[in-house]
């Protein structure tokens, strides 16, 4: 059994037990379920958005929408839900008892107040006095928030964003976390505004605006609210690309921590969050989906593969992939991968084949004795790789010579 503290984690000027902490949602929406979160191993938790008992939220019904898989594995969510239905004062006893209960565990809370900075600033300062160990600006989300020029209509102006990160940075002692939207043009401008304007971390990302889907029989958008909907936010597993894109983005642009979040949902997942720079990570759709208990697979999964690589914790690996990120232009031309199929655990169902003819470059034939590449009209793309259902095509990568015979 791989040793706990091998996943120890360090994100700013904090030491976690380890890097999973539960992201701004459903799973933080009371402090009872902080509770039962921390006692199943969590390292942190971020409070579900605190917003001044006077901005007057009221949630529709449904609110949610899922994409799945035939087995009901979630591959996308939707969500068109507003801000934490519990009251100021309600967090502020809440945090603190938390505090109490929980010394080792991080307590995040995630505001977003009205247009009048001074609205974040008196939210801010009560959160700090009732002992968070930071606050996490919610200038992210998608959904009815924007047309209040809230949420992610603020995450898109970076003048807005250093203007209020600078209005809560100078009146706060604790840290500052500024959580940012990934429906920009280019997150870069809008992290560095972030930072101009004093943040201490960065975590990203929010939710993708999104339209599931469209009901065929009543042509209703979904969630249909009546026969009406709304662009929502996406998460789920089909937004870790973009998570970790945009997370790659802020970690090569500057030296502020990052919090990685957006489809995480196995140790594995994560572990390239953090190989993308991220120092910690969020979780909040998987947990929605299969429970606080995926904790354990998560931390068990993520210590095995540390001690199995021989490495000391997940702070060596931060970042590691990122110097291998570079422009389109800088590929190397002279690398192919070429395909080799394993005729022992090929069925022959002829799905490359398919594919190859109609999707690639007509390289694949199906014989007596099997499946047949002719690699000198293969192009070498991977398709057949990626749709054979027995993965018996593997692309093994060849040097070309400058007058592009494979050696
Ligand atoms: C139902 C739901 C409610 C959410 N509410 C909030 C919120 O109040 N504040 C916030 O900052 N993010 C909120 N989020 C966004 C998540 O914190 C997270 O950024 C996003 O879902 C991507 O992570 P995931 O793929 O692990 O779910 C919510 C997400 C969902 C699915
Ligand atoms: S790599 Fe592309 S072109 Fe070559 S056989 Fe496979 S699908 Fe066809
Ligand atoms: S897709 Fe895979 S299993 Fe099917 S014929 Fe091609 S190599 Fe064989």
């Amino acid at each position: 059994m791989a040793s706990e503290s091998r996943i120890r984690t360090t994100l700013g000027p904090f030491t976690l037990e380890n890097p999973f902490i539960l992201a701004s949602g459903p799973p933080t929406a009371t402090a009872d379920q902080i509770r039962h979160a921390f006692d199943a191993g969590w390292a942190g938790a971020v409070i579900k958005t605190i917003r001044p008992d006077e901005m007057v939220i009221t949630d529709v019904s449904p609110r949610f929408s899922a994409w799945k898989d035939r087995d009901s594995t979630l591959l996308g969510f939707e969500n068109i839900e507003l801000l934490s239905k519990k009251s100021v004062s309600y967090w502020l006893i809440e945090i603190s008892k938390l505090r109490r209960e929980f010394p080792d565990k991080l307590l995040i809370a995630s505001i977003m107040a009205g247009a009048d900075p001074a609205e974040w600033q008196d939210l801010a300062l009560k959160i700090q006095s009732a002992g968070a160990h930071a606050i996490e600006l919610n200038f992210s989300c998608p959904h009815g928030m924007p047309e209040r020029g809230l949420g992610a209509a603020i995450g898109q102006q970076a003048d807005l964003v250093r203007e209020l990160t600078t209005h809560v940075k100078k009146i706060t002692t604790i840290p500052l976390i500024v959580k940012l939207t990934p429906n920009v043009t280019d997150i870069i401008p809008i992290a560095q505004a972030a930072i101009k304007g004093g943040t201490d971390m960065i975590s990203a990302i929010n939710t993708i605006q999104c339209l599931i889907g469209i009901d065929l029989d009543t042509f209703f958008p979904i969630p249909s609210v009546g026969g009406y909907s709304t662009y929502g936010g996406y998460s789920g597993p089909a937004v870790k690309p973009v998570g970790l894109r945009v997370v790659s983005q802020i970690a090569q642009a500057g030296s502020t921590p990052v919090i990685g979040i957006g489809g995480i949902s196995s140790w594995n997942d994560a572990t390239e969050y953090i190989l993308a720079g991220a120092s910690a990570v969020q979780v909040c759709s998987a947990v929605m989906w299969r429970g606080y208990g995926i904790i354990r697979e998560l931390t068990t999964g993520l210590s095995e593969y540390l001690e199995e690589k021989g490495l000391s914790g997940p702070d060596v690996i931060r970042g590691k992939a990122l110097s291998q990120i570079t422009s389109h232009e800088t590929l190397n031309r002279n690398i192919r991968g070429v395909p080799f199929v394993n005729q022992d655990t090929c069925t022959k169902c002829g799905t490359c084949v398919i594919s190859c003819r109609d999707g690639g470059y007509q390289a694949i034939r199906m014989t007596n004795k099997g499946v047949a590449i002719d690699q000198e009209r293969c192009d070498n793309c991977s398709l057949c790789s990626l749709v054979c259902p027995s993965k018996s095509i593997t692309m093994i990568s060849i040097r070309m010579d400058r007058q592009g015979a494979k050696s």
